[in-house]
């Protein structure tokens, strides 16, 4: 802990009982309403923090804001004045990051040691599309018609981007969205989960701190009709958004009416491949952990686990019992490995789907039901749970659960396995565990996923791009590419006289 006392881990001063307001136009603002609503500590049910709830009239706005920003000063701004600004974010970050990780703990549930964790990449993110505000530009093209005609590009700004996230890791999502537009020159409206919105908020304040125009960020807090009114709004260029393939698919048509440019990352159902030669002492824990991190939460968690048959019984087994020795509970607890899910309602979604796998003649190695009895009681706790005896059919080898849930699958044949691998709608991440840099090779280009990890999982990047094949969404995040997705190409021709 190097910004916070120990007083102030058990009650931050962020969490000092006010309202949060949204942030309009460099204001912090209640909605128009004047409604509110609360969020809670998935590890003790408790509510923490009042937040303003907005509506689409907070949300024309706020828009409204970012469009009178983009067109005022921002768009006068130079690269180098951009990437200062980032670059004093990123500053600010770092210095209170202790802070942010804790706000993440306690409003989403994640353990103090995964959200403190998160700083090398948070800040990273930053100070990556700080660089590229500088470094992006257009090219002078040779072009082949007849005379002297001149033809270069111009890549601008898109306009007002809406930005819309989910709960399982606020802060790096808020940061994940803003920075690339900002890097390019666009204005945002952020919408963040309804679940966990503090860190947004807070990180927001750093925002305002680190000098950006008012209008350049607004974040309006609220649930699912917010989020649509900013998919449909007519002032806003584009979406950028991570979340359920559902809620996606409701973006997509409510784009349409002004043709919105959209990028996606979606739900996931990730094969993570054992082969009989692996290094499996490191296995084992890796593909637990490409599920039980952050309690199954994450978009490419690899939650259908193909072993090779002949080591599919002790592979399982040991997978089970790494995951008994994890340590589950509230995250605040520096001991704690596996926080609870983020709400009553996820809890209940999954334990449906844990019934579902028993039901349907899956065999529980491990877990299998909520955990219960003291602290237990107050929060969402889920166990890690292996199933064995999965086949491709069951509803746990095909829906996203986004809980600790592991579906392990036996496979013989290499070809048979691709099949199976790629028998699904989704396409984000994958992983392959083998000695055999030929067997690696020919996976890695055999899956359709926007990654494929081998002898690791879950490696990220602000250099490398992530995004999803099929109904894992488009566009990708990260790496230069992602700048893209806030950019117009602009084709100019001059023609000597
Ligand atoms: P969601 O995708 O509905 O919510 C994500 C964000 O979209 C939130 O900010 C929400 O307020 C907003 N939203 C909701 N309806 C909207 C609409 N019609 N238009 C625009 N924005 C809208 O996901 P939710 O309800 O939190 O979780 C449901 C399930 O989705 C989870 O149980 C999980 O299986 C899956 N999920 C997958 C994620 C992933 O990254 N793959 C992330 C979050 C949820
Ligand atoms: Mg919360």
């Amino acid at each position: 802990m190097n910004d916070i006392t120990a007083a102030q881990y058990l009650h931050p001063p962020y969490l000092n009982g006010k309202a949060k307001g949204l942030l309009i136009d460099g204001q912090w603002v209640p909605s128009v309403s004047g409604k509110t609503f609360a969020t809670t500590n998935p590890a003790t049910g408790e509510e923490i923090a009042t937040l303003a709830e907005a509506d689409a009239v907070d949300v024309d706005r706020a828009v409204a804001a970012a469009r009178r920003a983009f067109d005022g000063p921002w768009r006068k701004t130079k690269p180098f004045e951009r990437q200062a600004l980032l670059l004093k974010l990123a500053d600010l970050v770092e210095q209170h990051f202790d802070e942010l990780a804790l706000i993440d703990t306690l409003d989403m549930g994640g353990p103090i040691t995964r959200t403190r964790a998160a700083k090398r990449r948070a800040v990273g993110l930053l100070r990556f599309y700080a660089g590229l505000a500088t470094s992006v530009h257009g090219e002078t093209i040779e072009n082949s018609i007849p005379g002297e005609v001149f033809s270069y590009t111009l890549k601008e700004p898109v306009g007002v981007v809406g930005a819309i996230i989910p709960w399982n890791g606020p802060l790096g999502l808020a940061i994940w969205k803003i920075a690339p537009a900002l890097a390019m020159g666009c204005t945002i409206v952020l919408k963040p989960a309804e679940q966990a919105s503090l860190s947004p908020l807070r990180l927001a304040e750093l925002v305002m701190e680190a000098g950006f125009p008012p209008g350049v960020v607004n974040v309006v807090t609220g649930f699912g009709p917010a989020g649509a009114a900013l998919a449909a709004h007519p002032g806003v260029d584009k979406v950028a958004f991570t979340g359920s393939t559902e809620t996606g698919q409701a973006i997509i048509r409510a784009s349409a009416g002004n043709i919105k440019r959209l990028s996606l990352e979606l739900g996931g159902k990730s094969p993570d491949i054992v082969f009989a030669d692996a290094d499996l002492d490191a296995a084992v824990p890796g593909a637990a952990m490409a599920v039980f991190s952050n309690t199954g939460q994450i978009c490419s968690a690899g939650t259908r686990l193909f072993v090779e048959r002949k080591i599919y019984e002790e592979f399982t087994h040991r997978v089970a019992e790494y995951g008994k020795t994890l340590k589950v509970g509230n995250g605040i607890d520096p001991g704690t490995q596996i926080g609870p899910v983020i709400s009553s309602g996820q809890l209940d979604r999954v334990l449906g789907y844990l019934e579902a796998g028993q039901r349907e003649g899956a065999k529980a190695l491990s877990g299998g039901q909520r955990l219960s009895g003291g602290d237990y009681d107050k929060g969402y706790f889920v166990p890690p749970t292996v199933f064995a005896g999965v086949n491709d059919q069951m509803t746990i080898a095909r829906e996203e659960i986004f809980g600790p849930v592991i579906s392990a699958l036996p496979f013989d044949d290499m070809d048979d396995l691709v099949k199976r691998a790629n028998d699904t709608p989704f396409g984000l991440g994958s992983g392959v565990w083998t000695r055999d840099v030929g067997k690696a090779h020919r996976m890695a280009g055999a899956i359709r996923a926007g990654t494929v990890w081998v002898n690791c999982y879950q490696m990220m990047d602000p250099a490398v791009p992530f995004g999803g094949y099929k109904m894992s969404g488009y566009g990708r995040e990260s790496g230069v590419e992602h700048v893209h997705e806030f950019l117009n190409t602009k084709a100019v021709f001059i023609k000597n006289s």
